[in-house]
């Protein structure tokens, strides 16, 4: 943990709103992700389970959170369960949390070593009606290995199978996608860094870096400021730009390409996700500014298209309409191609040149949690992302912004990184 403490009371809000959607008599369990193996004996970097740093704020493996806000017994309402150290651990793996400084960081009074976990959850699971248990419900997500919550649910279903069990993650969906104004501090700090790390790199590239070296630049400016990539970084010169998920970033960059840059900060936690297409050279030429223009277009139009009330399906259908628009004009599409009627919206022509979603909730995850079939509404953070990929001419443009949609409006949580070709320019000629 790198970021500085966060107050504990937006822990205990999260939990205190997540109490009031819960079914009378209820019991919640939120385990922690486990240690992901590699080869040999190798692990990845710990990633923080989102629900549980969420509910409490604690990023160690192993925890538990158990809650049961009308447990009979006042004492047993909340309780957070930790790996308990020992001179071994804290030899070959360092400090772990004491109760006290779980306590300080969670605001959850009582804290209890794992090896009391059987017994009481035993207890409490003989007083509660309901149970509602973990599972990653991410649209997209693929699971193929068991998850430390899977085999948690597994183990329980086996051993009670007669108590009524529920989707903690619908209830959890609810609460994130809303974020606090809290929250939006914290994903303010992750594209400030962000904002530092792209400033220092326009600075940076040049005919011959190697796209590498770029990532290097972010890395240093990223690490520096208590940050870290948010998600693995896409840094494409030229023709590589039209590769959505390009991630090998080794290519020289040549003089008179665009380079598209999508890479975000993550800090505490909160992800941010930005995407500027900057020239090598330092200059665009007239026809990348004529497609840079029409993508930065339709990102205005999007943005201020982000209204309470509208569905997120129609809000790509209305980017589709504008890049499909903008393709015309610049000669790609042909006129009667916006009339064109398909069934299969995958079909559409603009899907050549555009052919991904305008934008995802953004929060603890990148591709945060959500929900894709209910209106955006005050509190969502979103990021807007419309492109337009011109293979036969080797280059693409793609622009990315977060922002935050309120009852009065739309705040551009970007809004002070350069964006327009000139500030561009002009960053890239202090070099
Ligand atoms: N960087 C991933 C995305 O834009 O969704
Ligand atoms: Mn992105
Ligand atoms: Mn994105």
């Amino acid at each position: 943990m790198r970021h500085e403490p966060i107050d504990p009371q937006l822990f205990i809000s999260n939990r205190d709103r997540l109490k009031r959607l819960l079914l009378p008599k209820s019991l919640v369990v939120v385990n922690a992700n486990d240690l992901v193996p590699t080869n040999a004996d190798g692990l990845l970097r710990p990633v923080p389970n989102s629900d549980l740093f969420y509910l409490t704020g604690v990023e160690q493996e192993e925890s538990i959170l158990l809650l049961f806000p009308q447990a009979d017994d006042e004492r047993q309402r909340e309780i957070l369960f930790l790996r308990e150290t020992s001179d071994l651990i804290a030899t070959w793996e360092g400090h772990k949390l004491t109760k006290e400084e779980a306590q300080r960081v969670t605001g959850i009074q009582r804290i209890e070593w794992l090896s009391d976990f059987p017994s009481l959850f035993h207890r409490l699971m003989c007083e509660a009606e309901h149970v509602y248990l973990n599972s990653n419900e991410h649209k997209r997500a693929e699971i193929v290995v068991e998850t430390r919550e899977a085999r948690f649910v597994r183990s329980v279903q086996d051993r009670y199978p007669l108590h009524q069990y529920h989707r903690l993650a619908r209830v959890m969906h609810r609460l994130r996608v809303v974020k606090s104004p809290q929250e939006v501090e914290l994903l303010r700090q992750a594209c400030q860094i962000t904002k530092a790390g792209f400033e220092r790199v326009a600075r940076f590239v040049k005919p011959g870096v190697n796209e590498c070296d770029v990532e290097a630049e972010f890395a240093h400016e990223f690490i520096r400021r208590r940050g870290s990539f948010a998600y693995s970084p896409i840094i494409a010169s030229g023709a590589n730009a039209c590769v959505l998920h390009y991630l090998d970033n080794r290519q020289p960059c040549r003089n008179g390409e665009l380079l598209l840059l999508d890479v975000g900060a993550s800090y505490a936690n909160y992800n941010s996700d930005l995407t500027r297409t900057i020239p090598v050279n330092g200059r665009f030429t007239r026809r990348q500014r004529q497609v840079y223009n029409a993508v930065l277009r339709v990102l205005r139009a999007q943005i201020a298209g982000l209204t309470p009330g509208k569905k997120p399906q129609q809000w790509q259908e209305e980017s589709e309409e504008l890049v499909a628009k903008e393709c015309v004009d610049l000669g790609l599409l042909r006129p009667r191609d916006l009339k064109v009627k398909v069934s299969d919206p995958m079909k559409k022509p603009v899907k050549k040149y555009y052919m991904h979603g305008c934008g995802h909730p953004l929060g603890l995850d990148v591709h945060d949690v959500g929900f894709t079939t209910e209106p955006f509404a005050p509190g969502w953070v979103m990021t807007v992302e419309p492109a337009i990929y011109v293979k036969e001419e080797g280059f693409a443009v793609r622009l990315e912004n977060d922002v935050l949609i309120t009852e009065n409006g739309v705040v551009d949580l970007m809004a002070d990184i350069p964006i327009e070709t000139d500030e561009i320019e002009e960053l890239m000629a202090r070099r």
